[in-house]
């Protein structure tokens, strides 16, 4: 059993960790000061870091040699910080708050921002390409699965799905494939690269994508209710942006009770497909939790 005061440490330590390896390469680059500083900014400028959490996590389930994974591990923190950048955009969202701060176009400008957001995301397929710790066999694999879970087969078609959806009435099922692809395809990335990492099996990495699939969703319901029930301080964006932009959400389809049902729902598959992967998962369990029950 973990309690929560474990689970807290362990993400606070991932935490310093990435953060560490995150400032020591992005202040390395030799690049224009305008470019720098704003990647910088949006990448510094907080985040829970729970992707690296997971990552981590999964990879932990069957290995402990913690330098193999950081290259993955940043790379895909750097990915979900530039669809952020791009997400608030006016084109987008139009949000002028993100992880406490103002977003990355208020702050600098959206040629800036827009740029800044190009910048962190190939440069994360750089960072994966070049770390020493890893096979020429593996970068292959990583960079061919990030490249498909962040483009327009995933996280990109998720963005556009829910930009057409705007103001739309969509149905639950249409919804949950919006989900999936905006939000439940980097998470894939986080447990398959893990376990990947951690050289699980095929039958074990089959059951733990199942599990990155609900534990996406998830995710995806709680951040739809608590841009409604949230307190902006507390996450650190505004609150009711997805109500103002007409946005389909479970909330939305559902009411917060409906939403809370469903997740309850995706809580039961998430730890049945968890436990399946037979695998020591006990910190990817206690993380399910943490992910439903999360206030920011
Ligand atoms: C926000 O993700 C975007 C969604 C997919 C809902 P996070 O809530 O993980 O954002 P940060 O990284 O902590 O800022
Ligand atoms: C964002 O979903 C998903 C991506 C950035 C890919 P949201 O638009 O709901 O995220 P927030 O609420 O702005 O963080
Ligand atoms: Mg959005
Ligand atoms: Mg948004
Ligand atoms: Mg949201």
């Amino acid at each position: 059993m973990i309690v929560q005061q474990d689970l807290n440490n362990v993400i606070n330590t991932t935490r310093e960790k990435i953060q560490q390896e995150l400032t020591r390469h992005l202040h390395q680059l030799d690049i224009p000061l305008q470019l720098k500083n704003s990647m910088i900014y949006s990448a510094e400028a907080g985040g829970k870091r729970l992707r690296p959490v997971l990552l981590m996590a999964s990879f932990n389930a069957y290995s402990n040699d913690i330098n193999k994974v950081l290259s993955s591990a940043v790379a895909l923190e750097l990915v979900h910080t530039y669809s952020l950048i791009h997400d608030d955009l006016p084109a987008m969202d139009d949000d002028d708050l993100r992880r406490g701060h103002p977003t990355n176009h208020i702050k600098f400008d959206e040629a800036t921002a827009i740029l800044a957001g190009d910048g962190l995301l190939t440069f994360s397929f750089e960072l994966i390409a070049n770390d020493p710790q890893l096979t020429d066999k593996q970068k292959v694999q990583l960079i061919q699965l990030l490249s498909k879970v962040s483009g327009p087969k995933g996280m990109v078609a998720g963005q556009i799905r829910d930009m057409e959806a705007e103001k739309k009435a969509v149905t639950l099922e249409e919804l949950e494939t919006i989900h999936t692809l905006k939000t439940g395809e980097l998470f894939r990335f986080a447990i398959r690269s893990g376990a990947y990492l951690g050289e699980a099996t095929q039958e074990q990495i089959a059951h733990l994508d199942k599990f990155a699939h609900y534990l996406g969703l998830i995710f995806q319901v709680q951040d739809d209710i608590l841009d409604v029930t949230g307190d902006a301080e507390k996450i650190g964006k505004p609150v009711g942006s997805d109500e103002a932009n007409e946005k389909n959400t479970y909330v939305k389809l559902l009411g917060i009770e409906g939403a809370v049902e469903k997740k309850d729902y995706y809580v039961g598959r998430a730890k049945k497909e968890l436990s399946a992967a037979n695998a020591d998962a006990s910190y990817l369990m206690a993380l399910v939790d943490y992910f439903s029950n999360r206030d920011h």
